[in-house]
């Protein structure tokens, strides 16, 4: 049965919630699930807004079946090739045949590399500042390669002030009610996911996220409909820039310490639980602290994104860094993570490896800096090594 949101007189939400899928992309954990968004616009012409994933494909047909109520479909834009919006483009081009597709260049051999359904027809190719009138509504676009692949564009109404925004400002989380951010506390409850969600599936893009705020802050946007989770107006939408600016740029939203440590039998969580006990008796209180064998990476690169100050304490482990911990660095230099003040601290019960290693691996974040002293245990905290983690905990005071 159907079930869509009306967002204006003629634009609706038919998008689905997906609260099985264990991994996003088969890698993310989602344990409150996540929303498919398509939008569908009932002008004079009918427009529908990217498609979904399979797993919702069921609902969203009949989404459209209900709200065409025997119309045709004039035109699907996509914005985005990527499965997660896209699985459904074939078959919703077997049901609406009449349908024109409006994309950009990049997009069309894309849409061939996933489908054989004959696009070269039926495809309106758009460019950088192109509009198109379509139903009463002047659609501009812009496009917004590598946000989150490279044929990505963003459509804006300009009737209606609605930014049709791709996976930008797009959020972790399953649909409960009301898709609209403005009814529920978004920023209290989705702040963590919607950062997750920015930091592990574009935060290697900062610079080309930057360049898409810069063509943004140029519009008139009263409304930001993503292509996962909620649709935003009113202030969440400066408040939501705001946090993209922020991450995009790789500054730390906050003040404070997040100590990752990867600890085979508790001598190198030991010594973080006392540098982390250190920290505190210099009155720096906004410490996260995490065991990387337990925390899925996602939220750990999540979490360097939002505090300036990153301690990695790490066994050494065949040799190298502990397997967790090697994972989690290579995360963030795969994430482009900078702008940091890093601390270490390594164990080797008969040669400590980790600090030399990972300080070659955070040697990679740019503008960072890294405190001295690199702490080192040999399986469990001794004196020195006391004398070491304090001597970190006043660089890490007298850094902040
Ligand atoms: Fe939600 Fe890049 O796809």
């Amino acid at each position: 049965m159907y079930n869509v949101k009306q967002l204006t007189p003629s634009l609706y939400w038919i998008g689905g919630n997906d609260r099985r899928l264990a991994l996003f992309e088969n890698v993310y954990p989602i344990p409150q699930g996540v929303s498919y968004n398509a939008y569908l616009s009932l002008g004079s012409e009918t427009v529908l807004f990217d498609t979904v994933d399979h797993a919702v494909s069921g609902v969203f047909f009949e989404n459209i079946a209900h709200l065409l109520d025997g119309r045709k479909l004039d035109y699907i834009i996509v914005n985005h090739m990527e499965p997660d919006h896209c699985a459904t483009l074939a078959e919703t081009v077997l049901r609406y045949p009449e349908a024109k597709i409006v994309c950009n260049a990049k997009t069309v051999p894309m849409i061939k590399q996933f489908f054989d359904f004959d696009i070269d027809s039926r495809a309106v190719i758009v460019k950088e500042g192109d509009t198109l009138e379509i139903g009463g509504h002047t659609y501009a676009f812009v496009m917004a390669p590598m946000v989150h692949w490279p044929e990505v564009m963003v459509t804006f109404d300009a009737t209606d002030g609605i930014l049709f925004s791709a996976d930008a400002f797009g959020t972790f989380g399953a649909v409960s009610g009301s898709i609209m951010a403005s009814d529920i506390d978004f920023a209290g409850k989705y702040l963590d996911e919607a950062r997750r969600y920015y930091t592990n599936i574009v935060g290697k893009y900062g610079v080309q996220v930057m360049a898409v705020l810069k063509k943004a802050a140029t519009l008139d946007i009263k409304m930001i409909c993503p292509l996962h989770g909620w649709v935003l107006t009113g202030d969440v939408i400066g408040w939501f820039i705001d946090k993209y600016t922020t991450w995009a740029s790789y500054q730390p939203e906050e003040k404070g310490v997040l100590i990752a440590y990867g600890s085979i039998y508790g001598g190198t969580e030991n010594a973080a639980e006392i540098l982390a006990g250190m920290l505190a008796d210099r009155g720096i209180y906004n410490i996260a602290m995490y065991d990387v064998s337990a925390t899925h990476p996602s939220y750990l690169v999540s979490e360097a994104f939002k505090y300036s100050h990153l301690i990695f304490a790490s066994s050494t482990y065949n040799s190298g860094i502990f397997t967790p911990m090697e994972t989690l660095l290579v995360d963030l230099k795969a994430h482009a993570m900078q702008n940091r003040t890093i601390g270490l601290v390594q164990n080797g019960s008969w040669a400590p490896m980790s600090g030399k290693l990972m300080q070659e691996l955070v040697g990679s974040f740019k503008n960072s800096t890294l405190l001295q002293p690199v702490a080192t245990l040999r399986s469990t905290v001794s004196d020195k090594t006391r004398e070491e983690l304090s001597a970190l905990a006043d660089a890490v005071k007298a850094s902040m």
